[in-house]
């Protein structure tokens, strides 16, 4: 299949930002993940993402921004303005891997955000994503460019592995330098409250709101203004993330009857006998989370393209960024520790 990957220079952004405007799906790189993007003011256009992905229609996308000045273009102003002090305590963060759950626009077509009031918005700190951002002058819904409940694209290839022949074209930004998709926060519940772990640490996001940890975490809260029941980040099913290859912790593998083709990913130099293994994936010579964050899911993708019967994965401190990676890890070993086959 011819590659539909192009580097980003200004004749290829440009072309992409036509394609935007024209309805069609690009490959846009950001420092989290890749996204599959579209106009997010085009209903047709969106209906394409969730079609192209295998995505049920119940969950809702993010919306990119170029700036927080354009707010206003996916929010209701008026509905924003009360929490316009909360944003302020978090836009030192954008652009970044922190996405807001603001009161949503009547100009966002209900498919972006599943039929919900409330739209999930970002700034990307990718300067690809930016200048597309700046040169379509558009928002743009984009969700990860992978097939539904697979693992997340940290470079290029990945987007055209997945999604090849769905996407217009897809801009290189080369591999993302995050590597694990953005916090979610719920700012339309008081005080806000976490939905989703990621790249953005859920310790710094609590210092910054000036609250605690624990509030931030809180699995449930009482609504500040009337909101649709259970306002989760609905994406996170048990078993989102999840390689094709069984995947369990090396920590409670039970090695009494091991298959013949093993692979490890490591966080560390493994006391571990390498000769059990087909591969080591060494992604962390010494549990360093930024790095296991931005080499993980390229591990997940290596491993799960060279036939092995299982891949075993190293375990780390859930503090920091620890949180998102143990939260990916959970997900995407549910499927082998509930012995359960890929759908
Ligand atoms: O880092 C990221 O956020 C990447 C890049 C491309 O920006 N995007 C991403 O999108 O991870 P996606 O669709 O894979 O995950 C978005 C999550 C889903 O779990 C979805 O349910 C949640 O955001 N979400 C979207 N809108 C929401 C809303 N209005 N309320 C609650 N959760 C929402
Ligand atoms: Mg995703």
């Amino acid at each position: 299949m011819e590659s539909s990957i192009v580097a980003p220079t200004a004749a290829n952004v440009q072309h992409a930002a036509d394609l935007l405007r024209a309805g069609k799906l690009i490959g846009m790189p950001t420092e989290t993940v890749y996204g599959l993007a579209a106009n997010a003011l085009d209903a047709s256009a969106v209906a394409d993402i969730f079609h192209a992905k295998g995505r049920p229609a119940t969950n809702p996308l993010v919306v990119h921004l170029a700036n927080s000045d354009r707010l206003g273009d996916v929010c209701d102003l008026a509905l924003v303005e009360p929490l316009r002090e909360t944003i302020n305590r978090l836009a030192g963060f954008w652009p970044g891997p922190l996405t807001l759950v603001l009161p949503k626009s009547a100009n966002i077509p209900s498919i972006v955000t599943a039929g919900r009031q409330t739209v999930a918005v970002r700034v990307p700190a990718h300067p690809v994503a930016l200048d597309l951002l700046q040169c379509c002058d558009l928002p743009l819904a984009a969700p990860s460019a992978n097939r539904s409940n697979y693992v997340s694209p940290t470079c290029a290839e990945h987007v055209q592995q997945g999604l090849g022949d769905r996407v217009a074209m897809i801009l290189d930004g080369g591999t993302c330098e995050r590597g694990l998709e953005s916090t979610i926060v719920s700012l339309v519940e008081s005080p806000p409250r976490l939905l989703r772990y990621g790249a953005l640490s859920a310790e710094a996001v609590a210092e910054a709101l000036q609250i605690q940890l624990d509030d931030l975490l809180r699995p449930e809260a009482l609504p500040a203004q009337p909101r649709e029941q259970g306002d989760q980040a609905p994406g996170l099913s048990p078993e989102h993330y999840a390689p094709l290859t069984p995947l369990l912790f090396l920590s409670e593998y039970d090695w009494s009857n091991p298959p013949p083709r093993i692979g490890l990913i490591a966080f560390q130099i493994q006391a571990e006998d390498s000769r059990r293994f087909a591969v080591i994936e060494q992604v962390s010579q010494s549990n360093d989370v930024a790095e296991i964050g931005q080499r993980l899911f390229a591990a997940l993708w290596r491993l799960d393209q060279i036939d092995l019967d299982l891949i075993l994965i190293d375990s780390c401190e859930e503090t920091g960024l620890g949180r998102a990676i143990m939260d990916r890890l959970r997900r995407a070993t549910f499927r082998a520790r509930a012995n359960r086959p890929p759908h």
